[in-house]
């Protein structure tokens, strides 16, 4: 059977799960989770579901074209899986990893590897996955087969055009000082050097059992990377950070000031949130009980439609400081946060947002559309 296929049937029980015991769902949807990811790597697009957006959806950043106003966001695809797949289906961009320099196989709690569950009648979720990837050189190795493909041509003709391929990056937490610094520029100019089109800085994730790397120092870390990475780029590859939803509005212009400063590229608004207390008034009753489960047990981040007001004020913020402070480059806002419908969309656009990403929302679009999720987005 499909793994879409299967997506759909699951979405029939999805809006239950908050009437059975929290360990067990989120035993099952941890596992359950693996399995489906294992499965839709093998699958594409057939015919009639192949979707090219209108012209007029597509934008330039950075002098790179997208062919829609959204690509998934970070995390989804983490060892480059799936690349032909959303680009077939619609997909402004792909976002690979987030990768690190040497091979992890993330958390594991209470029997439970890679904790995740889904709050559907939320439309929300949490997880607690450690960041699972391959490494960066496994990772890069395997990119620069799909970039060769692609510029051989093996890809059905123009199909996957305006499809840029951005790969996200995050400092081991397994590694400290300068070796964790040193990792990460080592492993960007991998990805750079098999000919990514954008870089993601992933400044936020809370999953790692080193504490928050949002909280280390932010300053050092970004200027080493200007000094070891953004001042050696051959070309000019674009590099954005991407802070976490529970970021201040008043704390957005000095996060910007030192973005401008150091040359970097953009930001994106963001990751998942550690506010759970905050992120529990968007949690339906029937699933609260879930929720404290997961959050009291596992921590973790949530994500989905709980984050969408704090994305859309984070992005909102940014562009009018963005537009007051005309920063000497191109500089671009990213809203990544609850992001479901064509509406959302349009609010990003009308507050000067530049592209979006998606995970929750991407996944629900997916159970109820298939790989036609962009083309009922944008029809
Ligand atoms: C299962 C899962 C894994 C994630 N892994 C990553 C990751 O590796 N790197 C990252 O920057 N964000 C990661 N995220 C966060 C997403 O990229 C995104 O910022 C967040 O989910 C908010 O978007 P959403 O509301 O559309 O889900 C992950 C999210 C989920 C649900």
């Amino acid at each position: 059977m499909k793994a879409t296929t299967l997506l759909k049937l699951e979405s029939v029980v999805r809006p239950f799960i908050g009437l059975f015991s929290p360990h067990l769902v989120i035993s099952q949807y941890s596992k359950k989770r693996i399995d489906f990811l294992n499965k839709i790597k093998e699958e594409l697009p057939n015919e009639t579901e192949i979707y090219s957006p209108p012209e007029e959806l597509s934008r330039t950043l950075w002098g790179l074209t997208f062919k829609s106003p959204i690509m998934n966001a970070a995390g989804m695809f983490k060892n480059g899986e799936c690349y032909e797949m959303v680009a077939l289906q619609g997909a402004g961009a792909y976002l690979g990893g987030t990768g690190t320099w040497n091979i992890r196989t993330g958390n594991e709690k209470n029997r439970v590897y890679l904790p995740f569950t889904p709050y559907p009648k939320s439309h929300s979720a949490s997880n607690f996955l450690g960041l699972p990837n391959h490494g960066d050189e496994v990772n890069a190795s395997k990119l620069a087969c799909i970039i060769q493909d692609i510029e051989l041509n093996k890809h059905p003709s123009g199909r996957l055009e305006n499809t840029p391929i951005g790969w996200s990056v995050m400092g081991s937490p397994d590694l400290q000082g300068e070796d964790k610094l040193k990792g990460l520029v080592d492993g960007m100019k991998l990805y750079e050097k098999v000919g990514v089109d954008f870089l993601e800085i992933n400044e936020s994730c809370p999953n790692t059992q080193h504490g928050k790397p949002q909280e280390d120092d932010l300053y050092n870390r970004l200027n080493y990377i200007k000094q070891y990475f953004l001042n050696e780029r051959t070309g000019r590859i674009p590099v954005i950070v991407k802070f976490s939803n529970d970021t201040e509005v008043e704390q957005v212009p000095a996060l910007l000031d030192l973005l401008f400063a150091l040359g970097y590229d953009g930001v994106n608004f963001g990751n998942t949130s550690t506010h759970y207390e905050k992120r529990r008034e968007f949690i339906h009753p029937s699933e609260r009980n879930l929720y404290d489960h997961f959050t009291k047990t596992f921590g973790g981040g949530v994500s989905g439609r709980a984050l969408k007001d704090s994305s859309l004020e984070l992005c909102s913020r940014a562009v009018e400081y963005v537009k007051a402070g005309h920063p000497a480059h191109e500089f671009h806002i990213i809203r990544t946060g609850g992001i479901e419908t064509f509406k959302d969309i349009k609010e990003s656009d009308q507050a000067g947002v530049s592209m979006n990403q998606w995970f929750t929302g991407y996944f629900e679009n997916l159970a109820r559309h298939g790989h036609s999720l962009y083309r009922e987005m944008f029809n």
